[in-house]
Formats: structure tokens, C-alpha cells, sequence
């Protein structure tokens, strides 16, 4: 049964030490967390398990992000795909962020964390909707690391919302077609206010992008590993910020 699981939740405190060879941060991490069900399958324990202990990760990891001054750390939950899955394991999914934010929200709010979401809330269960907006109104004064979910979050969705927003404007003769340029499009995307992401990591294995932020990864150095999420390592995160900075970004011009 999916929640007898919650009270094995393991609050151990970590501390994070900062490691000096790191001297090149990026602004804006993006973390595709996958592996959760293939990690509990190694286990010989059901796929849900895998999902809670990918959950009590998430929490060690801002602590590695905050830690780094990393200054927006955007994690991929739950994609507008995910909804294929076997209604129970959806299901609890979309009890995850209020589960932890139930054990997490007074740390994160004493680490100065600040909790903002992207994707369509509006599908998420009334109460998981009310967990995620308590928590953003919370931390909204928070100064710290912005911890950004993508919860039903779909890149293709994304951008037809956006195309959806211009063609309202143009409608409403607030905008001509020739007017459109890049900077209309990055002002309706729901990331709009961050930084464009500077380093994807993707877990697991696999090497694609899933539908998560395809607009905003174009000139983002990208970091696969074979770790499962819920076996992610603050080591494993530092082997990727060892990679990005050594990485020289050249955006189509010359060094
Ligand atoms: C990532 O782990 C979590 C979500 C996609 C919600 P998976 O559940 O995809 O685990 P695998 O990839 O099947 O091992
Ligand atoms: C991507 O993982 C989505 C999340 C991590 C939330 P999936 O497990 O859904 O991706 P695919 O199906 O392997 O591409
Ligand atoms: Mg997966």
C-alpha cells in the first residue's frame, strides 16, 4: 500500500561541505530526476518506493545547490507524458509535493529556500495544488535558492501556451506578426523571469530531453550519469559542476 511508506521518511540532517576545486557556478541548474522505479526494482520493492526515496533526495540535493550558491535549481517531478502511467503510481505522484513539503517546507524556509513551480496545476488534485501554493507564498520573501518543480510540466504545452498568448495579442491588435521576435517568446514562457539554464543533468541512463524545457536548453551544457535519482550524490553533483566548468560555451560565436 502506497503510504505506508511515509513513516520511514529519513530526516537525518546532512551537512554539505563546500568543495573548493569548484570555482565556476552555474546560475541556473536543471535536473531531469529519473530512474526512481528501475532504483526500487533493483531493490525488489515496488516503483512507489523508488518515488519516495527520490523525494527525501530532492531535499539533500537543494541542500548540495544552496550550499554551491547555485542561484535557480529546476527539477523535472511530473511530465504532461506521466499521465500514462498506472493510475496508482499517478496518484502518488501527485501526493509527493505535499507529502514533502508536510516534512520539508520548515527547513526550507529556514535554508531561505524559495519554492516556485512550473507546468499546468490546474490538472493536480485540489489539495496538492493548495500544499505547492502555501509553500510559494511561504518562501516568496526568501532570498535564497529558488527551488523551481516542473510539476505537469510539458514543454509542448508550454509553447502552445505561449503561441495561444501572441495570438490573443495580435487578435487584440496589441502586437503585429512583424513585431514577434525571440523576446515574445521568452516573455511568455512560464520561465520567463529565470535565467536561461546553464546545466542540465539527466539521471538514470537514459540520454534524451523528454519534453522538459526545449525553448530554454538550446546553448545548455548538458551532463548524463548512470545514477538513479534516489542514488544522485552530492559526489555525482559535483562531477557535474567539475564538467561544467570545465566546459567553454561559445554560442555559435568564436573563444
Ligand atoms: C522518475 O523516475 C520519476 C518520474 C518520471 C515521475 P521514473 O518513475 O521514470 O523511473 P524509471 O525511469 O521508470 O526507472
Ligand atoms: C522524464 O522521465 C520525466 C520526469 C523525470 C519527471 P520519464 O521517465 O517520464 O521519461 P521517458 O518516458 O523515459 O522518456
Ligand atoms: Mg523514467
Amino acid at each position: 500500500m502506497a503510504f505506508n511508506y511515509w513513516p520511514f521518511i529519513n530526516k537525518n540532517k546532512t551537512t554539505v561541505e563546500k568543495d573548493h576545486q569548484i570555482t565556476v557556478i552555474p546560475d541556473h541548474v536543471a535536473i531531469i530526476m529519473d530512474g526512481n522505479g528501475r532504483w526500487a526494482k533493483q531493490r525488489g520493492l515496488p516503483r512507489i518506493a523508488g518515488h519516495k526515496q527520490g523525494m527525501d533526495n530532492v531535499k539533500h540535493i537543494v541542500e548540495v545547490a544552496n550550499t554551491y550558491d547555485i542561484k535557480v535549481l529546476t527539477l523535472y517531478a511530473f511530465s504532461t507524458e506521466n499521465w500514462k502511467r498506472p493510475e496508482q503510481e499517478v496518484n502518488f505522484l501527485m501526493k509527493l509535493p505535499q507529502e514533502f513539503l508536510s516534512v520539508y517546507l520548515p527547513d526550507l524556509i529556514k535554508e531561505n529556500v524559495k519554492i516556485e513551480m512550473i507546468g499546468d496545476i490546474e490538472r493536480l488534485p485540489k489539495s496538492t495544488q493548495k500544499a505547492i501554493n502555501n509553500a510559494i507564498e511561504k518562501t516568496e520573501h526568501n532570498t535564497g535558492l529558488i527551488l523551481n518543480i516542473a510539476m505537469n510540466y510539458g514543454s509542448r504545452l508550454e509553447m502552445v501556451d505561449v503561441v495561444k498568448s501572441i495570438a490573443e495579442d495580435v487578435r487584440s491588435n496589441k502586437l503585429t506578426p512583424d513585431q514577434i521576435d525571440e523576446q515574445t517568446i521568452n516573455q511568455r514562457l512560464y520561465t520567463s523571469h529565470l535565467p536561461e539554464p546553464d546545466l542540465l543533468i539527466r539521471t538514470s541512463g537514459e540520454i534524451r530531453l523528454s519534453n522538459f524545457l526545449l525553448w530554454q536548453l538550446a546553448y545548455t551544457e548538458f551532463w548524463f550519469t548512470d545514477a538513479y535519482w534516489p542514488a544522485f550524490s552530492e559526489h555525482e553533483f559535483k562531477q557535474a559542476l567539475l564538467a561544467y566548468q570545465q566546459r567553454k560555451r561559445r554560442y555559435g560565436g568564436l573563444e
